[in-house]
């Protein structure tokens, strides 16, 4: 808008305060800060040398020792904590390696957190699709159902051995009704009063966990997620499972994947008083990385961008494969 003199009134002057950038940077509504990473981790049994994962340049099935050496890493660049999924070498339909004291990730918990004490929150994804032989994140029935309360069973007893092996924070992955409530009265039961429960509150059957299921090895031999997991069109649903887990017991609340979703992050985030995390999940970093790898987008401003929009939405912290790279960049 012109007045009839040709000044523009002052209302109207919105490049004031992008014109240097220290001017930008001291205005920016949302900063990044390596604490505000979650770096996501796969450890492997039976390998002797770190596996590179085709579908995530620059991700890898770690070794225990290559795992420790990550670890330790991390903790240098600042970031907030590490989430670990574990491949075990033998799979059953129970997943009993996941509760095993000397499963990959127990023991793998058990090492870091004598490694590094309380330096870094160790967060255990809570889930049996990389330990069952079939894929799915509980137990199924002859007819092939995912069978919701024996599931909660075996949750539970998961829990506790993955608290016991030094897990800061319990990250229910599955989507089973009631998770929260179960892990949480085993976690009490068991002496564990103090563990936090990060619920993967609103989970939606997403086509970006693709390059996952190649790292964690643990797509479904059958049949897909969409009876457990969220469908994408819904919204409102979303509000309805986050309070679910609330009432159950979560201190904290994730969103998943990340950018198809920042409606989702930015509702959550509205309507709770607990901590909101958003992961940041593989398809997610795989299309980019393929996009910067032809070239097509400048990488490392991408990356940041997509953070910068996490954090803008409401999430709190974010899990990203790019943790530690990007907490470098902030330093
Ligand atoms: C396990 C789990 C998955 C992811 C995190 N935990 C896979 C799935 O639900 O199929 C996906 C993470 C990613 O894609 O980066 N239930």
């Amino acid at each position: 808008m012109t007045r009839p003199g040709g000044a523009t009134p002052a209302f109207a002057r919105g490049r004031r305060l992008r014109s240097t950038p220290a001017l930008r940077r001291l205005t920016a509504q949302t900063r990044l800060a390596p604490a505000d990473f979650v770096l996501p981790v796969f450890v492997k049994e039976g390998i002797t040398d770190p596996v590179p994962i085709s579908s995530m340049p620059g991700v890898v099935q770690h070794t225990l020792d290559s795992l420790r050496k990550a670890a330790h890493e991390a903790a240098d660049a600042g970031i907030g904590g590490l989430i670990l999924f574990g491949i075990p070498a033998e799979k059953d339909p129970v997943g009993s390696q996941a509760d095993a004291a000397e499963g990959i990730v127990n023991v793998a918990l058990q090492q870091l957190r004598a490694d590094l004490g309380d330096e870094l929150v160790l967060m255990a994804d809570l889930c049996l699709c990389e330990y069952t032989d079939h894929g799915h994140c509980g137990i199924v029935t002859p007819a092939g159902v995912v069978d919701n309360d024996p599931t909660l069973d075996r949750y539970a007893s998961v829990a506790i051995a993955q608290a016991r092996a030094g897990a800061h924070v319990i990250a229910p992955s599955g989507m089973m009704d009631g998770q929260v409530a179960a892990i949480r009265r085993a976690l009490d039961g068991a002496g564990y009063t103090e563990t936090p429960i990060l619920a993967y509150a609103a989970k939606y059957a997403s086509s970006f966990y693709g390059p996952f299921r190649e790292a964690a090895e643990g797509a479904p031999q059958f049949g897909d997620r969409a009876t457990y997991q969220m469908d994408p069109p819904n919204a409102d649903e979303a509000l309805r499972e986050v309070a679910q887990d609330l009432a159950e017991g979560a201190d904290a609340v994730m969103v998943k994947p990340a950018l198809p979703y920042l409606d989702i992050v930015t509702r959550v985030a509205d309507a709770v008083d607990v901590p909101v995390s958003a992961y940041q999940v593989s398809g997610e970093y795989a299309m980019l990385e393929a996009a910067a790898a032809l070239g097509w987008v400048d990488r490392r401003r991408a990356i940041l961008e997509t953070l910068t929009a996490i954090r803008r939405a409401g999430a709190g912290s974010v899990l990203t494969y790019w943790a530690v790279e990007a907490a470098r960049w902030l330093r």
